[in-house]
């Protein structure tokens, strides 16, 4: 199949890139680098065994995503290019709703026009907000807190009307949960611009010596040792989730919505422990109070993607800190 991957070199898009490139599927790369860097695309390259193809463009550039398309033809879109910070959606509202809403509508609109028919979309846990209880299904209630998560329901939302009114569309919105880890080889991984909001980046740079120690927020919540629990899941595990799901769509068992994440919770402190037992270093933190917005405990009912995709996370919280941190080691600053 030929595949068309927006947002293809950041995080998620690049480890899916090298997985579609191993089931020797074409991909097609449209990302405008507002979060990565067009280097991804020879680390891509080295890893993978192929060069994919590759456009600088902005989804929102329906002039531009029409030529794409129209000149590569894909037989399916994965679309991750999004902006994706809770907080920095907090500053800056309208400018994730124009990136991730309008850009989704371009996408959309230039898939009909082109007859592009499948779709697998990047959606996340956050849809969930403050679950009523753990682990969480796809039946349970959406109720986003912050203009990030909003951006996301409004966005499966557009799908599912889109699936309504056309018969022939099909779409698989994949619901992440806390995505970590970096592909085997280090030569791909999460590369965060400025201070990461998220644990693991912020903890490999701790451990690098980048930063100084770690604040865990959050000491007195109600969970096994008072930090806040969530599901990880490896990056590599995540990857492989989109092929399934392409493959499932292309077998025509139509659309569908599913959680991706192991179904076991961890907290900061185990996700810390783990982190100095394969590394080796020491974590210095300080307890603080904990961060708004947060919820004690969030982590995934995975039965439904073991049905429908057959799939299953199969790496684990030591394997997930192994490659963040050969990643880390490798490149201290980066991309
Ligand atoms: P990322 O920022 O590393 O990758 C997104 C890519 O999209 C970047 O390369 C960026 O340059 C590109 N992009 C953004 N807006 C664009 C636009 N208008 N036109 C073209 N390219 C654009 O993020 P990621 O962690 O790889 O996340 C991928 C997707 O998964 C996002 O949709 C995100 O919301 C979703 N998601 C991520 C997480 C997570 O914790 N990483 C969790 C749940 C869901
Ligand atoms: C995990 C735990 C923090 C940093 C976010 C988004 C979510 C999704 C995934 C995109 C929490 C604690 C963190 C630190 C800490 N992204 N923590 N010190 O908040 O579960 O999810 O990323 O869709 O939408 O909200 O992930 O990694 O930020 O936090 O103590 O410096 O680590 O309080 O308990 P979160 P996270």
């Amino acid at each position: 199949m030929k595949v068309l991957v927006t947002g293809g070199c950041g995080y998620i898009g690049s480890h899916t890139t090298v997985e579609l490139a191993g089931r020797g599927h074409d991909v097609v790369i449209v990302d405008n680098y507002c979060n990565s860097s067009p280097a991804v695309l020879s680390r891509i390259a080295s890893v993978s065994g192929v060069q994919p193809v590759s456009y600088r463009a902005d989804i929102r550039d329906e002039g531009a995503l029409r030529s794409i398309i129209t000149e590569t033809r894909p037989d399916a879109v994965i679309h991750f290019a999004a902006l994706k910070s809770v907080t920095d959606s907090w500053r800056r509202p309208l400018e994730y709703f124009d990136n991730n809403i309008s850009g989704t509508i371009v996408l959309l609109q230039t898939m009909r026009d082109c007859g592009v028919e499948r779709l697998v979309f990047s959606s996340s846990a956050t849809v969930y907000g403050v679950p009523d209880a753990c682990p969480i299904n796809e039946e349970a209630p959406l109720r986003v807190t912050n203009p990030y998560g909003r951006t996301k329901l409004v966005m499966e939302e557009l799908i599912g009307d889109l699936q309504a009114a056309d018969a022939a569309f099909q779409a698989a919105v994949l619901r992440y949960f806390n995505p970590v880890g970096a592909h085997p080889s280090g030569e791909l991984g999460e590369s965060p611009s400025g201070t990461p909001a998220n644990l693991m980046p912020y903890i490999c740079q701790v451990a690098v010596g980048r930063r100084d120690h770690l604040k865990v927020f959050g000491n007195d919540y109600d969970t096994p040792d008072g930090t806040g629990v969530r599901d990880y899941i490896h990056v590599m595990d995540l990857a492989r989730a989109h092929a399934d799901a392409l493959d499932s769509l292309v077998g025509d068992k139509g659309s569908f919505t599913v959680n991706l994440g192991t179904g076991k919770g961890y907290s900061v402190l185990e996700l810390v422990r783990a982190f100095e037992k394969v590394s080796g270093r020491t974590i210095p933190l300080s307890f603080n109070p904990r961060r708004p917005g947060d919820v004690a405990a969030c982590y995934a009912d995975p039965t439904r993607a073991a049905k429908w995709l057959g799939w299953k996370a199969c790496l684990n919280l030591d394997q997930m800190c192994e490659d963040a941190w050969r990643w880390q080691c490798r490149y201290p600053e980066g991309l």
